[in-house]
């Protein structure tokens, strides 16, 4: 999700990985034990109804989101910083209240910075961990360093606190001071297409059933005007492992990008809200919950 494109300082991620697993084991039998690998190109998603549509939609609180999960990880936060420990803190406290029985595991190293080595910590929290196959959310919940200015930290509200609180909210699942009020995120990878135009069709269907806030269809979200270029970030660890990547991140950038601007302040939660929205309604479908 939503990063930097310039990731100078931290050369070594500093992930939250949420690994869902997909409940789909009776559709594998009838395929040979070799073609598991591929089953990830012909899966498809289980629709879910306008009566579920409307759950989702009314079950999702950005007031509940905004409290408990994004506002503990608006400070200060680069690796090895003490900031960095409590928001790893937080995160792993608020996926250990879950109900489902979340696997979690910190895998900490030490990587080279243009500051020394550092120490990093991916957070890895994975449901079913025996399944074959998985969907990976993963945002960085690190921020870039920055020396102080002016009695001024840069905290990276939306580089990458609100994906990774996006991420919480979605786990419960069994405003950007109108700066940049309607992000458009392009899609960047044929082999994840059809996932993008998934991701629009659901941003139509919430559209047209009135279950998105202050929402226009003209300056909707998910815009499909070719394959945007490439940008360095969280998801180029995968991409060379051979996963399939949705790489969801604004294009342009907000206007606040790696500047001290990027606070609670400019965000905008009407948008965000929306976004957890589609977002949840993606993960129900894809994993046929
Ligand atoms: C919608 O889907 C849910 C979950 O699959 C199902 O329980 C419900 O009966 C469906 N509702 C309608 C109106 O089809």
């Amino acid at each position: 999700m939503t990063g930097s494109g310039d990731r100078r300082f931290v050369g070594t991620l500093h992930l939250l990985l949420l690994v869902a697993t997909l409940s789909l084991a009776a559709q594998g039998v009838s395929r040979s034990a070799a073609a598991w690998t591929q089953e990830k190109s012909y899966h498809q998603p289980a629709l879910l109804n306008l009566s579920s549509l409307r759950q989702v939609a009314e079950g999702t609180s950005i007031s509940e989101m905004w409290q408990n999960d994004l506002r503990p990880l608006l400070i200060e936060r680069y690796p090895g910083s003490p900031g960095s420990y409590a928001a790893r803190q937080h995160i792993m406290q608020r996926i250990q209240r879950l109900q489902a029985d979340w696997v979690l595991e910190v895998d900490t190293f030490l990587s080279r910075t243009p500051y020394g080595y550092r120490s990093f910590s991916n957070i890895i929290s994975t449901l079913n961990p025996t399944a074959k196959r998985h969907l990976v959310l993963a945002c960085h919940y690190d921020s870039k360093y920055f020396p102080h200015w002016d009695n001024r930290v840069f905290v990276g509200a939306t580089d990458s606190a609100v994906p990774c609180a996006m991420i919480l909210e979605l786990a419960r699942i069994p405003g950007i001071k109108h700066i940049t009020p309607n992000p458009t995120f392009p899609n960047f990878f044929p082999n994840s297409a059809r996932w993008f135009d998934r991701l629009q069709a659901i941003e139509h269907e919430l559209h047209v059933f009135g279950l998105l806030k202050d929402h226009s269809w003209e300056r909707r979200y998910f815009q499909n005007y070719g394959y945007g270029g490439v940008i360095q970030d969280d998801h180029v660890p995968f991409l060379r492992k051979g996963v399939p990547v949705l790489h969801l991140i604004p294009s342009p950038f907000p206007e606040v990008w790696h500047t001290m601007d990027d606070n609670e302040e400019n965000l905008d939660k009407t948008t965000i809200d929306n976004l957890n929205k589609i977002l949840q309604v993606f993960v129900l479908e894809y994993l046929h919950l």
